[in-house]
């Protein structure tokens, strides 16, 4: 339509915004910083299978500036786009196969029939996560005839890092699916489907990702709500830049493990209060609803966990005794099929975090909102509290996050923090952008020329961000 329109007419502005708002946002200039890449993308699209791309899909990978671990327990989290993500050059194909590419060394290709796909989440290669967004949509649109795709990914989100690699992944499938198969759907809906899909690979995370990667705004961090998910803008303070470095630990299957048992561990949490405080218990399976049940503002439930739940590891034995439980009934109520096997819960420390964090996140966003003088401390505080918490609360730092986290701050940073799931993965900072080179140096030296394996890592994994655009689809002109 847009086209038809006289160009700088009105009609014709009026059509532009009309297709950009509309999801897919359709657009027809790839940036231009980014034209080399999508043009060798082509070129290897062209060499492989004869033709040129129909189109091209994105996904960013994400920051969390604050709200840790929260997400899958209700509460909003607060990050923002990276400028680093995954892109896929995508065509039909016409035998009904998937036929996947990666532009990547280590990445085998991959080819399944459309009827035939299957999800291995006991070997969690590159492509599983496509056929997780591919099935998303598949099956939250009912697609019964689906059509083949031909698809090349190339990606520049450091892996295993923390940056959501995985979940852009993910939702850049679920998109290249869509557009294939001449569907528009929600962003909301997408990113709801993402989430849910992912849990095919064996991920329970909660919606962050997803929704960041779908919903994100240039130039702007988002403030993210979730039951019903919702977002509002945060505009980030002027002077200061968020700068990314990585432990250079590997966030490897042992975190996503981890993950998916503080996810329990919160949900039992959720559930001893809910008990001892004379509520329907098995109604509850997340934090914030035992804390809206119970009138109090999440800052305020450290007291209900003082009192309510012990601060010593529960075992399973104890916690089937206390809700009058079967071992295999409490594996049904409660935990999920790779965590059966967890004997000790801390329960009373991750619920302290949780709603800690929960409280924190909601006061980084008031204080960016109100933007009173030096509001900049206020925040870096809370990154530093943020970090304290998953440090000693959530217990998912390592010694390689704490010791960069103590290096950013001796740099110059105003706060610093994990971000991500931990277990490894990267710091986020606050910097006085005034003070961006020196403390960029600074870090490189006390930190990055420590190994020679940190060193071979610093080009790619300390940078300087702005927050990104969230997913588009390209078409593949003016290359
Ligand atoms: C992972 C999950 C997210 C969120 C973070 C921790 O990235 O996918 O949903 O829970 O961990 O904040």
């Amino acid at each position: 339509m847009a086209s038809k329109a006289k160009s700088g007419s009105k009609a014709a502005k009026a059509a532009e915004k009309a297709n950009i708002d509309r999801f897919p946002p359709i657009l027809k200039q790839v940036p231009d910083n980014q034209k080399q890449r999508y043009a060798a993308l082509q070129e290897t699209f062209q060499k492989r299978f004869g033709t040129k791309p129909a189109f091209f899909a994105r996904a960013p990978g994400r920051v969390n500036l604050i709200g840790e671990h929260v997400d899958y327990c209700g509460y909003s989290v607060l990050p923002m786009a990276l400028q680093q993500d995954i892109v896929m050059a995508v065509g039909p194909n016409p035998d009904k196969k998937l036929d996947l590419v990666n532009t990547g060394d280590h990445y085998d290709d991959f080819t399944t029939d459309v009827q035939h796909v299957e999800i291995d989440d006991t070997r969690p290669h590159w492509h599983q996560y496509f056929l997780c967004g591919y099935r998303g949509v598949v099956e939250g649109e009912k697609i019964s005839e689906p059509v083949g795709m031909n698809v090349v990914t190339d990606g520049t989100i450091p892996a295993r890092a923390g940056l959501s690699s995985s979940s852009a992944l993910v939702c850049c499938a679920a998109l290249a699916t869509m557009h294939s198969n001449g569907l528009k759907i929600s962003k909301v809906k997408l990113a709801t489907d993402c989430m849910e899909c992912e849990k095919y690979i064996g991920t329970h995370g909660g919606g962050m990702d997803q929704a960041i990667c779908f919903l994100a705004k240039e130039g702007m961090a988002m403030h993210i709500e979730f039951h019903p998910l919702c977002t509002s803008d945060v505009k980030i303070p002027n002077g200061v830049t968020f700068v990314i470095a990585s432990s250079c630990v590997e966030m490897n299957k042992a975190a996503a493990t981890h993950c998916n048992f503080r996810v329990v561990e919160t949900r039992i949490a959720a559930q001893v209060i809910a008990k001892t405080e004379g509520l329907d218990w098995r109604k509850y399976r997340v934090l914030r609803h035992v804390q809206e049940a119970l009138d109090t503002p999440p800052a305020e439930m450290r007291a209900f966990c003082n009192k309510d739940i012990h601060s010593n590891a529960w075992t399973k034995n104890e916690l089937c005794t206390f809700f009058g439980l079967t071992n295999e009934e409490l594996n049904e109520e409660s935990m999920s099929k790779n965590t059966i096997n967890e004997n000790v819960f801390e329960l009373h420390d991750r619920a302290r975090h949780v709603y800690g964090e929960a409280g924190r996140t909601i006061k980084f966003k008031k204080t960016c909102d109100e933007a009173k003088k030096n509001y900049e401390e206020t925040l870096g505080i809370l990154m530093d509290t943020s970090h304290e918490s998953c440090r000693e609360l959530y217990k998912c730092s390592v010694d390689e996050l704490d010791e960069l986290v103590e290096v950013c701050r001796n740099a110059g940073s105003l706060g610093s923090r994990l971000t991500g799931a931990g277990w490894g993965g990267c710091v986020v900072s606050m910097v006085p952008t005034k003070k961006l080179k020196e403390f960029i140096s600074k870090v490189r030296t006390d930190f990055y020329s420590k190994t020679p394996e940190r060193q071979a890592q610093v080009d790619h994994t300390l940078f300087a961000t702005k927050p990104g655009p969230g997913a588009r689809i390209y078409e593949p002109t003016n290359l």
